[in-house]
């Protein structure tokens, strides 16, 4: 199609949206937002006779993918380690995907504006598409890997799992519960498309690679291309949101809450899937602090929210810092592992144990880190061998098991204990670099291990 014709077709589009003379419209779903019917530009003009050919193209590579893995023998070679997690992760990512299916409509009324409402049903076909090659991506594991159970009971055993059943519900349906945009815009794409669909869909599928797996990078590549027009759409609706100043104090409790939400949520399960799933250990290797620093510190926040304050954007720079803090020097992730480690028994995956390689890698990448937790790995290594002893969360190992938060269903896992303040004030701390640039650790300029404090307090 050429480029004029796409136009024209665009256009045509939003000439049969219209509004209906012969009732009043009843508002399904509610929201305290102001939007004026103004016109605004489609940000990323794409209409369904283009659409189709590419996605087609997407899926034929997605399926060409699995075959080749089938034939390749992928399932034979790939990491243990790194595969079992993704038992967990199979059996929550669909959900959240639906769920972003189902917020779309909930903007089609909210949102007065033909344009955006072409991108919104566009997007609405993408969730759909993610979650159903998500769902045939785990059903490829099940019936090829070696070990299928927990592939094979994902969905009952998610819906049964307290723990994870739980926050991976309130998480996805935090797209599709209360306010229409607080719900479809500002969590959804503004703040998960936006923000962490980068450790999601790109971060995860790099790891996956590096441990034998080249499916899973496929399948999620294919998802992760589509979320530059998600992300499109949230942009579009927040600067019309912006526009209007009667929305700004809505915008800043929505963002506060959908921030905080998202880094509890996402940052524990990649982070722990990252970190703890693979065997991959070469230095040069990026951390999740260090994608996280990249992606979610740089891209994110200060190349994409933080110019958006001259607009009367409040943005929520104390909980964006304690994010950071809570990854840097708090040991979120590290906490997070080692607490679905202590309920290995309940799990419906295997957890692996830390070798000594994991240890060093561990501690070159996050200094104290052995200090910390590697008494703990250790007795999860030596309970590993049955011998008459109990699981390890019945034996005295030094853990208390948390509570849970219930603002994100997260166990409260960071206590004063696992702190560890004298880091972030030895290399500058974030604070210091928000507007002077760079992160904390440059990946050009890395201290080297002995220049690093070390101690975690205890
Ligand atoms: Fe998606
Ligand atoms: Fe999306």
């Amino acid at each position: 199609m050429s480029r004029q014709s796409v136009a024209r077709a665009h256009q045509k589009i939003q000439e049969l949206s219209w509004e209906p003379a012969y009732h009043e419209p009843v508002s399904h779903y509610g929201t305290d937002y102001t939007f004026q019917k103004a016109k605004k530009k489609d940000p990323l003009k794409q209409v369904l006779r283009s659409y189709f050919p590419m996605q087609e193209e997407k899926d034929h590579r997605v399926y060409g993918a699995e075959d080749g893995a089938i034939r390749g023998n992928m399932f034979r070679q790939v990491q243990e380690r790194w595969l079992e997690w993704q038992k967990l992760f199979l059996s929550i990512i669909p959900l959240p995907e639906i769920s972003a299916a189902r917020a779309m409509p909930l903007l089609f009324r909210t949102v007065p504006n033909p344009e955006l409402h072409n991108g919104q049903a566009i997007q609405m076909i993408d969730e759909v598409r993610h979650s159903t090659i998500q769902q045939n991506l785990k059903r490829l594991y099940m019936n090829n890997y070696i070990d299928p159970a927990g592939f094979n009971s994902s969905l009952r055993n998610f819906q049964s799992d307290y723990c994870c059943g739980t926050i991976g519900r309130q998480f996805a349906e935090g797209f599709i519960t209360g306010d229409a945009i607080t719900a479809a815009s500002i969590y959804l794409t503004i703040v998960a498309e936006t923000a962490f669909t980068n450790t999601l869909f790109v971060a995860m599928p790099a790891e996956a690679a590096a441990n034998g797996d080249y499916l899973l990078p496929t399948v999620f590549h294919s998802v992760q291309s589509d979320e530059s027009r998600h992300i499109s759409n949230g942009y579009a609706t927040l600067l019309m949101a912006l526009s209007d100043e009667t929305n700004h104090q809505l915008l800043a409790r929505d963002l506060r809450y959908a921030w905080w939400n998202n880094h509890r949520v996402v940052d524990a399960a990649i982070g722990t899937f990252i970190e703890y799933g693979t065997k991959d250990r070469r230095k040069d290797r990026e951390s999740y602090a260090e994608m996280w620093r990249r992606w979610i510190y740089d891209d994110y926040y200060r190349s994409y929210l933080v110019p958006l304050e001259k607009y009367g954007l409040e943005i929520p720079h104390d909980l964006i810092e304690e994010a950071w803090n809570q990854i840097w020097n708090k040991g979120y992730v590290h906490e997070v592992a080692q607490f679905f480690a202590t309920g290995w028994l309940a799990n419906y995956w295997r957890i692996d144990a830390m070798t000594d390689k994991d240890f060093e890698w561990f501690e070159y990448k996050y200094p104290g880190w052995y200090d910390r937790y590697g008494k703990w790995w250790e007795n999860y290594n030596r309970l590993a061998t049955p011998n008459g002893h109990n699981p390890i969360v019945f034996e005295d190992v030094d853990y208390v098991y948390p509570h849970r938060c219930w603002t994100c269903m997260v166990p409260c896992l960071v206590r004063a204990r696992t702190w560890w303040s004298t880091r972030s004030t030895a290399s500058g701390g974030p604070t210091a670099t928000r507007n002077a640039g760079g992160p904390t650790r440059s990946r050009s300029g890395r201290r080297t291990r002995a220049d690093r404090p070390r101690t975690w307090a205890s």
